[in-house]
């Protein structure tokens, strides 16, 4: 989930691994239930994301012919992305120093986990792992407009390490490439991997009356915090993949960590008088959470 904690938090990186902290999948090394693991959430995801899911992602599970029993090859799957955005998928240990992760975006390199949950961890993990990385992150990256917003925010990573404003940064991909809605004609659909890769989240997220549901604020998300521990109390909702790359591409960000710096936090359910509001949530999932 979260790609860019703290660098002293990381072990050290592993003797046989690359200086860009790429390993080999060894694809052979899988077994027979971690294949049959990928496949029940596969199976589980893909009957119940069209119609909930932007049709975009639904389209490059078919580009990406994903739709194949068993964990993918990073290779085929390379092959594939490339042919349609110029991206490759790179296989790493876990969590990557935030340069490194940066670096790996700005390049068209996405870095996934290669292990695959246990079934005891099947609804929740601490670390991203292939299921995570590969179906909920990979299939947008066949998207051209998606797949130029990565590459971007890769070189803004690189540039906000400069300026000292990660934090307010990764606020972004949390709140987009993460935990993102989409308004379409249709209704509220899903885009960020967090969810789509979790059965729960996806319904929660689109369904449940709890969380807030507000229009994207580019400034206004930079101050939110964020929960890495539970499912959000508030998502953000792009109009369009255009809308949010011209949002941010064509915007410079160092004036804004200027200003974020004299501001203070929003809290994580702080609805504000000038939210464009989908949903007023009535947060009754995360006050039962607290009371536990
Ligand atoms: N425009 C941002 C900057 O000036 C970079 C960026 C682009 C960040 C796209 C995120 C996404 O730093
Ligand atoms: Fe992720």
């Amino acid at each position: 989930m979260a790609e860019t904690p703290p660098a002293e938090t990381l072990p050290d990186r592993p003797a046989r691994a690359a200086e860009d902290w790429t390993v080999p999948q060894d694809w052979d090394r899988y077994s027979a239930a971690d294949h049959a693991m990928w496949d029940r959430l596969f199976d589980r995801q893909a009957r119940m994301l069209p119609g909930r899911v932007v049709p975009e992602f639904i389209a490059g599970l078919d580009i990406l012919r994903m739709d194949q029993p068993g964990i993918p090859r990073f290779d085929a799957l390379s092959q594939r992305l490339m042919a349609a955005t110029g991206w490759q998928v790179v296989a790493v240990p876990g969590l990557v120093p935030d340069r490194v992760f940066f670096d790996h975006l700005a390049n068209r390199r996405f870095p996934a986990g290669r292990f695959i949950r246990t079934p005891a961890q099947e609804d929740y993990l601490q670390e991203p792992d292939i299921f995570h990385d590969v179906f909920g992150h990979v299939p947008l990256l066949a998207n051209p407009v998606f797949a130029d917003y990565m590459q971007a925010y890769g070189e803004g990573g690189l540039r906000a390490d400069g300026l000292g404003a990660i934090e307010k940064l990764a606020r972004l991909y949390w709140y987009t490439v993460e935990f993102g809605l989409i308004a379409t004609p249709q209704g509220l659909r899903l885009y960020g991997a967090g969810i789509v890769s979790s059965n729960a989240e996806s319904h929660f997220a689109l369904e449940d009356p709890s969380p807030n549901r507000l229009g994207f604020d580019l400034q206004r998300l930079m101050r939110t915090r964020y929960r890495i521990d539970d499912f959000q109390q508030s998502y953000f909702v792009i109009d369009s993949f255009d809308q949010l790359l011209r949002q941010t591409v064509g915007t410079d960000f160092a004036p804004l960590y200027a200003a974020l710096e004299q501001q203070s936090d929003f809290d994580t359910d702080t609805i504000l008088p000038g939210d464009r509001v989908f949903t007023r949530g009535t947060q009754a999932y995360a006050h039962k959470k607290m009371q536990e």
